[in-house]
């Protein structure tokens, strides 16, 4: 898929069907967070890759909207040091959400679609992950082939007008 074409179609993807996704294609998801952006290329990431059914189905329960992790092929979770303070805890975020979105790219290039989840329980999450206490697990990432319809370019996605977004020149 063109880079533009899978920016076009990425779309929350919250029904998936039973099929598995494969471990090297898990991978390539992984790759393309590892290489995301940060600031100072501090990394404050790691990334555990979930695919065993019982995990997967606790972890739908660590936030009111986690449902659809239950129904994943996978989960990827992306785990943030706690951070120092106020600066850092922002960095760490922008940086999340770029590697977040980077794998979501990369999922929807292989035609898999992907949902965000953020985390409510923390200390379920990281006991479900064998995160250590000096770490969050920031956001949970579900993997699967979509149930619902393919991954094909939105033509008019739920947003604010473009026009009434992008400003040029001046605000
Ligand atoms: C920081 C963040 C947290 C989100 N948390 C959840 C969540 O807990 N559960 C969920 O189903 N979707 C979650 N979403 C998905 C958004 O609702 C979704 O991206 C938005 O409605 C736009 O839809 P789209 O991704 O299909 O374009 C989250 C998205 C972001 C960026």
């Amino acid at each position: 898929m063109e880079t533009l074409d899978a920016i076009r179609a990425r779309r929350n993807v919250r029904d998936y069907t039973a099929d598995p996704v494969s471990d090297e294609d898990l991978s390539r998801i992984a790759e393309a967070g590892w290489r995301a952006p940060s600031a100072s290329n501090r990394q404050h990431w790691d990334f555990v890759v979930v695919t065993d059914r019982g995990q997967l189905a606790e972890l739908a329960t660590v936030w009111q909207s986690a449902s659809h992790i239950a129904r994943a092929a996978a989960a990827i979770a992306l785990v943030v040091p706690r951070p120092a303070d106020d600066r850092q805890a922002a960095l760490d975020q922008y940086d999340l959400g770029q590697a977040t979105y980077a794998m979501m790219l990369a999922a929807t290039d292989l035609g898999i679609g992907t949902g965000h989840s953020s985390v409510g329980d923390h200390d379920k999450a990281r006991a479900l992950l064998g995160v250590p206490a000096t770490h969050d697990v920031a956001y949970l990432l579900g993997v699967g082939y979509p149930a619902d319809r393919p991954l094909r370019p939105v033509a008019r996605p739920n947003r604010r007008p473009f026009d009434e977004v992008v400003h040029r020149g001046r605000w």
